[in-house]
C-alpha cells in the first residue's frame, strides 16, 4: 500500500473519514503552515473500508489540534517522536477553549474589558454545551464549530 514513508517527528492523523482530509487540512490551517504535509486519500482500511490519512512533520508543540475534537471524534491522533509512535490520542471535545470564540452577550464583562481572555467551559459534555466562564452564556458545540471554521 502507498504509505508515503514514516515521519520522524509530528502527527499522523489516522482513520479520517474518506474524502474529508482536504477540508481538515484547511481547518487546521495547514496551507499556511511551513512544514511537510502528506495527504493520503482513499487508503485501504480494514475497519473503515476506505479512509484518509494526514501526516504532518513538525514539532509536537507547533500545532494545536483542539479543533479536531469538533470535526471528527473518530480520528486517531498518533504522536510521533524519534520515528516511533509515542502516543495514540483519542479525541474528545476540549474542556475549555481559550480565545477562539467571543462571547456575544453585550453585558458580559468581556464585552467591556476587551483585554480579558475569552474562556468557554464545557459544562455538559453529553449535550455538548459550552458556557462563557464569566456570564454563563450558552454555546452549543455546532455553534462553536461554525465560529471556529469561520476563522479560516
Ligand atoms: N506512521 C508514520 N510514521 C511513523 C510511525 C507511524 O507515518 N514514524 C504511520 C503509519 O504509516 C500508519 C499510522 O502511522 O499509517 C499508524 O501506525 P500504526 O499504529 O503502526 O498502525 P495501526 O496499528 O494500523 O494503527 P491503529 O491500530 O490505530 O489502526
Ligand atoms: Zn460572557
Amino acid at each position: 500500500m502507498l504509505n508515503v514513508g514514516k515521519i520522524t517527528e509530528g502527527f499522523v492523523l489516522d482513520h479520517i473519514e474518506a474524502g474529508t482530509s482536504l477540508s481538515i487540512y484547511h481547518d487546521l490551517k495547514l496551507d499556511q503552515f511551513d512544514r511537510t504535509v502528506a495527504i493520503i486519500k482513499n487508503a485501504r482500511s480494514n475497519k473503515m473500508g476506505k479512509k484518509d490519512i494526514l501526516k504532518i512533520e513538525c514539532g509536537i508543540d507547533e500545532l494545536n489540534l483542539d479543533i479536531l475534537g469538533f470535526i471528527d471524534h473518530n480520528i486517531t491522533v498518533n504522536i510521533v517522536k524519534d520515528g516511533e509512535i509515542v502516543e495514540k490520542m483519542r479525541l474528545e471535545l476540549p474542556r475549555e477553549i481559550h480565545n477562539i470564540i467571543k462571547c456575544k452577550n453585550p453585558r458580559c464583562i468581556t464585552s467591556i474589558e476587551q483585554e480579558l481572555e475569552q474562556v468557554f467551559i464545557l459544562t455538559d459534555p453529553e449535550k455538548e454545551i459550552y458556557r462563557c466562564k464569566y456570564c454563563e452564556e450558552k454555546y452549543s458545540s455546532p455553534k462553536v464549530k461554525r465560529e471556529l471554521l469561520k476563522r479560516r
